[in-house]
């Protein structure tokens, strides 16, 4: 009988084999990478589990509170922090850590020091968490180019130096989407075996989409451009309509944007003059994969890969998906700039 009829599949492509094959590809490659990337998806399977036990294992809710037990219950963001930085540290292939929840770098001591660099949003979406809704995981990959001391100089690269990025989806299953440079993998956990598989090989952003993702609650903050765009797309005489749709969680956004197309904004307001995602673990892994599946990502002037950041938790606006949708945003501001009012 063909092996399709069955339940499992004795050949699937598990996301390390994918990786170990892609390694097998580049004969000066030593493994690094693949450990680095297993690492990250161990923490993400222990995220994954936690996330959907939450409630049961009293992870809602704050820090500093104690369980039956005794023991201290750590919120799920704390959590994922902690688990990113172990697995990391302990796959002895990085020498400095930037996380969202670390006001500081973080140094690797020297026994354990690799050669690469991990910017790091462990769970995003943190509006989302206790009522259920999608959150995720953020993740880009530099590489130091001496062995001296790391220091934050080192984490700040442009996004053109990016080794790897991608994201874990805590959806409605838990997807992680990878690209090493080669394109974008999408590889699904299949929670009876413990394994991401890969089910979406070569993701593609459609050229144009239908849909909008942007806050509209902070129309009022908006310059005109903004405002203009965002208008357009639900006036009929301006062309076709467009759909709405925001989680409010970034990843979950961004994932929508790549499978169905359309356009992601998170702009400067007046009270977040550069926006509020963050450059080094927000903005630019997306901007990576969004490129990498052949779509768009700006700040309103350059393409966000080509920011240099100058700051640990900096913040930039961002304009992503969809290229012909990114095109028709920044032609609108280009024209608002002209004028002197955008
Ligand atoms: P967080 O890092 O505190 O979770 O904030 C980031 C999130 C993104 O996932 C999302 O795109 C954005 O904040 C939503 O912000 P807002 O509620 O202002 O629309
Ligand atoms: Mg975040």
């Amino acid at each position: 009988m063909a092996s399709k009829n069955h339940a499992l599949d004795s050949n699937c492509i598990t996301l390390t084999r994918f990786f170990l094959a892609e390694q097998k590809k580049c004969p000066q490659a030593t493994g690094e990478l693949t450990q680095l990337l297993n690492s990250i998806q161990t923490a993400v399977k222990v995220i994954s589990s936690a996330v959907r036990k939450a409630g049961i294992t009293q992870l809602f809710g704050t820090v500093g509170e104690t369980n039956v037990q005794g023991e201290e219950v750590k919120k799920l963001d704390v959590l994922a922090n902690e688990l990113f930085i172990n697995m990391l540290k302990s796959s002895y292939t990085v020498a400095l850590l930037i996380s969202e929840e670390n006001e500081t770098v973080i140094e690797v001591e020297v026994e354990r020091r690799g050669k690469y660099i991990v910017c790091f949003d462990p769970l995003d979406g943190s509006s989302n968490i206790d009522c259920l809704v999608s959150i995720g995981s953020i993740f880009a990959i530099l590489k130091k180019e001496d062995n001296t001391i790391p220091t934050l100089k080192d984490a700040l690269q442009t996004g053109r130096n990016v080794v790897s990025a991608g994201y874990a989806l805590y959806g409605s299953a838990t997807m992680m989407v990878i690209s090493t440079g080669n394109g974008v993998h999408g590889f699904m956990l299949d929670p009876s075996i413990g394994e991401f598989i890969l089910t979406d090989r070569n993701m593609q952003v459609p050229k144009r989409g239908k849909i909008y993702a942007i806050n509209e609650g902070y129309t009022h903050q908006w310059d005109d451009a903004i405002k203009e765009y965002v208008a357009n797309k639900k006036d009929p005489s301006k062309g076709k309509t467009y759909n709405a749709r925001y989680v409010g969680s970034m990843v979950a956004d961004v994932h929508r944007t790549i499978k169905y197309g359309g356009i992601f904004i998170y702009p400067a307001t007046t009270s977040s003059p550069k926006g509020k995602l963050r450059l080094l673990y927000e903005c630019i892994p997306m901007a990576y994969i969004m490129e990498q599946a052949g779509g768009s990502a700006s700040n309103g002037k350059i393409p966000i890969l080509d920011v240099q950041p100058t700051s640990l938790h900096e913040r930039s606006p961002i304009f992503l998906g969809s290229s012909e949708d990114v095109e028709e945003v920044l032609a609108i501001i280009k024209k608002h700039e002209k004028k002197g009012d955008a």
